[in-house]
Order: structure tokens, then C-alpha cells, then sequence
């Protein structure tokens, strides 16, 4: 009998990319020499960036290198171990309680990405016969974090609470856990956060929300999108974000009561089983925090240029999302559209990322604009022409 036939996995994932390259959706890596602001230069050019997540531009801010070199040079580079063996020093202790106290919460438990974060709280939390409830456009670690942790994942309608409550009491014994972006992270809106802590209130729910566009960017001293809702800990219980955005570093937290903490630090494996952060990244972390608390400035400088974006977008009848973020999107649907677009606008010198499935949902392709602080306005004017010059289809068309 001739051996079964088992197959290559190498020639079968060779032929998923080419099949991928075919539909426009092949990912191409792009190195960046040097930063200087929002400027990159790569490939011998200078591009002016609108894709960088460093909304209040702390990310080459003196003091955070400051506070980056002194520890490096009195600690060293590596944490050399896991927070549970030797690896969690006084850098993590300080930023852990700083966190905690700017989002209202009682203990703060870091985490080396965001994507490990969502794993973590979702796999330690969850388990087989429970249900994990979750919007649509979640982002992908939450996604995969319900998966990772056997639950049956239940996906809602965008931002439809009534299509969660359905979903929710479809399921009454079952614990349950709702999970939703505070700021959705490819189309720049707000969860009904309210509406859904309200929800999950009356059904035992357990609320999670991952702010990781909304730290630094909404609510009260920056305190996110959570504060911005006037939610408290006991609403929500769970609250993760990243310090790689608008705080300018890398790494990431989960907050709330106590016990979750201690809990997590049980049962959470990607929390357990991986080197802690090294703590001259903490330190330089507690310095942002301390900038992104206290430099309102910061929030209004971005509040203006995402205005006078929108403004602008909205006079050329651009495909603009209903998004008050820095994340302003513009829906062009086809993938390679959004590619020539991109590809149009660096050869003017600017970097705007095309955005395609399965990131986003298919037919919903788009350039993913961020804004920034750092930008001035003649930055969001010499992008408002390049996009006019585009002649994309007009919103009403
Ligand atoms: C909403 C959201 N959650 C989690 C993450 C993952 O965070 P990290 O980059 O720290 O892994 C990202 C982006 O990276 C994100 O946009």
C-alpha cells in the first residue's frame, strides 16, 4: 500500500502567499533608518509619516531617553528573568502603581505587549462551556485570546449593544466576559462604553476594555476612554491598554481590583512564562506617564489638528469615518485602490498606510491616518492637498 500522501506545509503556506499577493493583499516589510518626529526617512527619502501610533509625541521626548539611559546604565539592558524569578524591579513596581493611580484603579500588573496582555487576562479568566462576547472590529489579540482560551466566542454587530444583550442572554448560564476596543483601532471610534457596562451590570457580565488608542488621548488628565465615560472600577472590572501608542515606549497593562491582579498573576501564562520588560523601558515608561498626565497641551495641540483634518477632509467631500480620534481613516473599499492611493501619496512624500483584509473586513479597504501631536499644521495642510490631488470618490458620490 503506498504511503498516505501527507502535505507540505512549507509548499502549502508558498501557496497561500502567492495566493494572497494575487488578491492585492500580499504585506511588505519596510525599514525605517532614521525617525525625527513625524519624519522617516527610508530608502534614501524623507517621508513625512501619518501612520505612527505616537499620538502625543512622546516617543523621542529627551526625558524619556533620559530616564531610558540612566537606567540602562545603572541596571543594565535585560531584566535577565520573569517578573515571578528575579525580573521585576523597582522600574516595573513604580510604573505598575503610576498606572494604576492615573486610571482609578487598585492595582496595575504589567505585561511585555499588548497582544500578550489579551491573552493573558482572556486565557486566565476564561475557560471551556463560558461564553467571551465581543464586537466585530475587536482587535485581533482579543480575538485570538478567546480562542486560546476555549470559550465560545460570540461576535457582535459593530458597536451594537442591543446585538451583545442578545447575545448575552442567549447564554444565561454561562459566565460570561464582554470584551470591546475603547477606541476601535482601525476606524478611530468610541465602544458605547456606557451602554455596555450598563449591560453587562445586568446580566453578571464581566467587562473588558482594551484602551489601548484611548490612554493619553481621552478623558480627564488622559486617563482614556474609560475616564471619558465616567466608568469605575467596579463597571469595569478589566481594563487593559498599551504603553506603545500615545505613551511613546513599548509593553503594555491590565488593571483593576487587587485579586484580579494577584489572579493573573497565577493563572496568566503569557504574564508567567516570558522575560519581564526591561527596566530601563519602565523607567522611561513612569516618565511618560508622568508628561501624558500633567501636558494637557499635548491633548489640545492633537485636538486641533485632528479638527482642522477633519475640516479639511470634509470641505474635499473625502470618504471620512465618523471618528473623533486621532485615527482618521478613509473607507475606499478596494484593496488595490488603497494600495495606489498609499503608493501615490509617497511618491509626494508622505507615508499613510493602506490598510486591507484581513485586517479589515473585506470590501472595506482604506488609508489608516493617524495624527499626532507632533504634527504641525502646514503637516495636515500638505496632507489635505496631496489627498485632493488623489481625486478619490467624493462621500457623496
Ligand atoms: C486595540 C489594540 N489592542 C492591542 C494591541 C496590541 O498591543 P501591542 O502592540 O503592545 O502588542 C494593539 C496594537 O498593537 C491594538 O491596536
Amino acid at each position: 500500500m503506498a504511503a498516505p500522501l501527507r502535505p507540505d506545509l512549507l509548499e502549502r503556506l508558498a501557496l497561500q502567499t502567492a495566493k494572497r499577493e494575487h488578491a492585492q493583499l500580499f504585506r511588505q516589510l519596510r525599514t525605517i533608518d532614521h525617525a525625527d518626529g513625524p519624519w522617516l526617512e527610508s530608502g534614501g527619502r524623507r517621508l513625512l509619516s501619518f501612520c505612527s501610533n505616537d499620538y502625543l509625541g512622546l516617543a523621542q521626548h529627551r526625558e524619556l531617553i533620559d530616564a531610558f539611559r540612566r537606567a540602562a546604565s545603572e541596571e543594565g539592558v535585560g531584566s535577565t528573568s520573569a517578573h515571578l524569578i528575579c525580573g521585576h524591579r523597582t522600574e516595573h513596581a513604580e510604573l505598575e502603581e503610576a498606572l494604576a493611580a492615573w486610571t482609578g484603579r487598585e492595582r496595575a500588573l504589567l505585561f511585555s505587549t499588548g497582544y500578550m496582555a489579551n491573552l493573558g487576562v482572556l486565557q486566565a479568566l476564561l475557560a471551556r462551556g463560558d461564553v467571551c462576547v465581543q464586537d466585530k472590529l475587536n482587535h485581533a489579540c482579543l480575538v485570538d485570546g478567546a480562542r486560546l482560551s476555549g470559550a465560545t466566542l460570540k461576535r457582535y454587530p459593530h458597536a451594537d449593544a442591543a446585538a451583545a444583550a442578545r447575545q448575552l442572554t442567549a447564554n444565561p448560564n454561562a459566565a460570561a466576559l464582554l470584551a470591546t476596543d475603547g477606541v476601535f483601532s482601525m476606524d478611530g471610534d468610541v465602544a458605547p462604553l456606557r451602554e455596555l457596562a450598563t449591560l453587562c451590570a445586568a446580566e453578571h457580565a464581566t467587562l473588558l476594555v482594551d484602551d489601548a488608542h484611548g490612554l493619553g488621548v481621552l478623558g480627564e488628565h488622559g486617563a482614556g476612554s474609560v475616564r471619558a465615560a465616567g466608568l469605575s472600577q467596579q463597571e469595569v472590572p478589566l481594563l487593559m491598554a498599551t504603553l506603545g501608542k500615545a505613551l511613546g515606549c513599548a509593553g503594555a497593562f491590565v488593571a483593576g481590583p487587587s485579586e484580579l491582579i494577584t489572579g493573573l498573576m497565577q493563572f496568566a501564562r503569557p504574564y508567567i512564562y516570558t522575560t519581564a520588560m526591561p527596566p530601563a523601558l519602565a523607567a522611561a515608561g513612569l516618565v511618560a506617564v508622568q508628561l501624558a498626565q500633567s501636558e494637557q497641551w499635548r491633548r489640545d495641540k492633537l485636538a486641533a489638528r485632528i479638527a482642522q483634518f477633519r475640516r479639511g477632509a470634509a470641505q474635499l467631500g473625502l470618504p471620512l469615518a465618523p471618528s473623533e480620534s486621532a485615527i482618521q481613516p478613509l473607507l475606499l473599499g478596494d484593496a488595490a485602490a488603497a494600495m495606489e492611493a498609499a503608493r501615490t501619496l509617497e511618491r509626494r512624500g508622505l507615508l499613510v498606510t493602506a490598510i486591507r483584509p484581513p485586517t479589515v473586513p473585506a470590501g472595506s479597504a482604506r488609508l489608516r491616518i493617524t495624527l499626532s501631536t507632533a504634527h504641525e499644521a502646514t503637516h495636515v495642510d500638505q496632507l489635505l492637498s496631496a489627498l485632493e490631488a488623489l481625486h478619490l470618490p467624493r462621500s457623496s458620490d
